[in-house]
């Protein structure tokens, strides 16, 4: 058999290819030499079809041979990662395959993110498969980055037959695994409490995740683990599968009738129908694997790692993240000029360097029921233009930002009278509206142009150093206007494009812009959008204790810096739960840090506890940034208290964060037990002038102090002496 090999520094990835041509998918795990394909198991099956060219031979069946990019019609009955029709409806190809070609460098993919690598980090691998009916070429991309033990895939499809085919399902990434008993480990959620994690046994039939939405959600994130059921943060075997798309998608993983399971991801094939004429080629976005023998928090580490080095661009990409003041939940739409720069005042006092002008500014928007898509400034609610704020903003010291949402548009809105064909609605039918806003057709350029230049003309009009990009909806009621547009299963796909399109030239025309993503908070939060916003707003849930979960689900495959994370007002707008200042802050500092409430309602007391934090996040930046970060106690399962730690890279500093969750009376002490410090070195740590072993750290635990009170927090400094 021929055989074709990826090795990484710790991984083997393995494909052969039999006598017929079936790509067969041999083996993916700890790095291995030589030829798998001894573990292949022929055997005549029953109502396993065979290969017409197999003959007598009933020993070879594509319906349980693990294969490395199975599509419909060629006798798997597994969901495949690839189906298409043609014209009268035939579905189904029979992909054989024709070439094979390994380059230096990593590909990229045109109008789509991609993780990116200089020439000698990464090659590619390119394996070619043909469907000789259809004339259909499927280019199977591989980017290996062997340091990093990083795989990343994306397919690439072209039409070289003569009639148009439809694509129904084309993903980006399948592997079949010959045996184990799986768990699959999910990040599910809602607006406001986004990324839960779940582990659950992968069972008998088809489990499927995802997004129907337009964008990848607050329901379900793009990115999954499967782990052996023994797998813990620090020991076993796991595979991560992310993908650096931002709209819809699906996951699926299924075990067969012989206990053999498939994990597969892509765009989602549920009303994707996409045209693909002679001589076009159609890309899928990439998906990103990694594997570990060593534990969920490894497989963490090699994604933070990549999402850093290799996704992230751009000036802030290993910069300093100011410290930001937002003004949502200070004021919603309830402010003028004067009331915006009394805000901003007490933020440059307290040693804030960024503020941010949220929703508002604009059209005629003092409610969120108009407004959007009317991309001018409101100079009579701001008193002048936006100059004015940005200089009086500047002149404290600070940089100053703004909110936008290019793709929505209100029905109330100067832009939807004059284009209501922008909008998606199906004519003959009421669209559905959600917070009072329909969305714009970003497949189409016309729109994006449009929308791009009136934002560009605003940025241009003032000193704006920082966008918050927002998109407060789901998308439905999918439908075009371009005459003569026959086909509108690939909207949904092409809006994407749009949205990254737009994304692209803001990063291109401002190349020094920090540009932060946000989707009603983190119903956005995946790898495609961090290759154009290094940052994030995690979730519209402002409340610490909230926040805690939310940021530890995020954590799996997301590094801190990534997560906007802001200490708010008090009873929680969220919530209504009260949590001291001093919580929220060491809550909020687990990644890039803010404050969104009326800073000038603090009483003296808070504002001195305000500059206490800015002064030690300001200290701690770099080591949020650049550490590796450490899920000490699930919040809500080892014990009472929530614990994390950021150690540097050399071992030598340390800052552990523990938060209570719940009180008892002569409660048993708590112990937080550290991880990735050296266990021969002596730490002091900062806030007791105590001196430490690193093996006891370790082996026993840092004992969490006993007070009275709840949701308590603290926050320690260890260097090694
Ligand atoms: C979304 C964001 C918030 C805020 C509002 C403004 O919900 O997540 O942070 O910007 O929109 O309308």
């Amino acid at each position: 058999m021929k055989l074709i090999t990826l090795q990484t520094k710790n991984t083997t990835y393995q494909m052969g290819i039999n006598e017929m041509g079936f790509l067969l998918h041999l083996y993916y795990g700890p790095r291995a030499e030589g030829d798998m394909s001894f573990l292949l198991a022929p055997a005549d099956r029953g109502f396993s079809g065979n290969p017409y060219e197999a003959g007598d031979d009933r020993t070879f069946s594509a319906d349980y041979f693990p294969l490395e990019y199975p599509c419909y019609g060629n006798g798997d009955f597994r969901s495949p990662a690839f189906n298409v029709r043609d014209s009268r409806g035939v579905f189904g190809a029979d992909l054989r395959f024709k070439d094979f070609a390994k380059k230096s460098g990593k590909y990229s993919i045109p109008g789509l993110p991609a993780v990116y690598a200089d020439e000698e980090e990464a090659y590619t691998a390119e394996i070619v498969l043909t469907d000789e009916r259809l004339g259909l070429e499927v280019t199977l991309r591989y980017g290996v980055l062997p340091a990093l033990d990083v795989i990343t895939r994306s397919t690439v499809l072209c039409n070289r037959g003569k009639q148009t085919v439809y694509l129904n399902k084309v993903f980006s990434a399948c592997i079949d695994f010959l045996n184990g008993n799986y768990e699959l480990l999910h990040f599910f959620g809602r607006h406001t409490m986004e990324r839960n994690l779940e582990r659950i046994p992968v069972i008998y039939g088809n489990q499927k995740f995802g997004s129907r939405r337009g964008m990848s959600s607050h329901q379900h994130n793009p990115f999954f683990i499967l782990a052996d059921e023994e797998t813990t943060e620090e020991h076993g075997s796991c595979y991560g599968m992310a993908f650096l798309y931002s709209g819809n998608f699906s996951f699926e993983a299924e075990k067969d009738q012989f206990g053999q399971t498939r994990f597969q991801m892509g765009v989602l094939d549920e009303m994707f129908d996409y045209p693909l004429k002679p001589g076009e080629e159609f890309y899928s976005p990439e998906t990103a694997l990694a594997y570990t023998a060593d534990g969920l928090e490894r497989l963490s580490h090699i994604y933070h790692e990549l999402i850093r080095a290799h996704v992230c661009r751009g000036r802030y990409r290993n910069a300093t993240r100011p410290i930001l003041a937002n003004n949502w939940e200070a004021t919603y739409f309830d402010f003028d000029g004067d009331k915006i720069i009394e805000i901003a005042r007490q933020a440059a006092e307290l040693g804030i360097e960024l503020f941010v002008l949220d929703d508002g500014w604009f059209g005629k928007r003092n409610t969120d029921y108009s407004g959007l898509g009317d991309w001018t400034v409101n100079e009579e609610k701001l008193g002048g233009p936006l100059l004015r704020i940005s200089r009086a903003v500047n002149d404290m010291g600070m940089k100053f930002g703004l909110w936008i949402e290019p793709e929505m548009v209100n029905e109330d809105s100067s832009l939807y009278r004059e284009h209501p064909d922008w909008a998606f609605v199906i004519p003959g039918k009421r669209p559905v509206r959600c917070r009072s806003q329909l969305v714009l057709d970003f497949s189409r350029k016309e729109v994006v142009d449009y929308i791009f230049d009136s934002i560009a003309k605003v940025i241009d009009s003032a000193n704006v150093e920082y966008i918050k990009m927002d998109m407060n909806r789901s998308i439905c009621d999918v439908f075009t206007v371009v005459e003569g547009y026959q086909n509108f299963g690939k909207i949904m796909y092409e809006y994407v494009l749009g949205v990254y399109d737009f994304l692209e030239r803001l990063n291109q025309r401002y190349p020094d812009m920090l540009i932060e993503g946000c989707a009603g908070g983190g119903g956005r939060f995946d790898m495609g959008m961090l290759y154009y916003t290094p940052q994030i707003w995690c979730s519209d849930d402002t409340d610490a204790i909230e926040r805690i979960r939310i940021q530890h689900g995020t954590s799996y495959c997301y590094p801190p810096e990534t997560m906007g994370s802001h200490v708010s007002a008090v009873p929680n707008h969220q919530t209504g739960r009260c949590v001291d200042l001093k919580t929220r802050g060491i809550v909020a500092m687990a990644g890039t840090f803010g404050y969104e409430l009326d800073l000038n309602l603090l009483t003296e007391e808070e504002k001195e506890v305000v500059r206490d934090q800015i002064r030690i996040y300001k200290k701690d930046e770099k080591l949020v940034r650049s550490g590796d970060y450490y899920r000490l106690h699930t919040p809500g399962k080892d014990t009472e208290a929530a614990a994390w730690a950021f150690v540097s890279k050399d071992k030598r500093k340390v800052v552990l964060s523990i938060v209570t969750l719940d009180q008892h009376g002569n409660a048993p002490t708590d112990y937080v037990r550290l991880r990735g410090i050296k266990p021969d070195a002596v730490y002091q740590c900062g806030e007791t002038g105590g001196l430490h072993s690193g093996a006891a750290l370790m082996h026993v635990g840092y004992p969490v102090p006993s007070v009275m009170g709840e949701y308590k927090a603290w926050q320690f400094h260890f260097t090694e002496q």
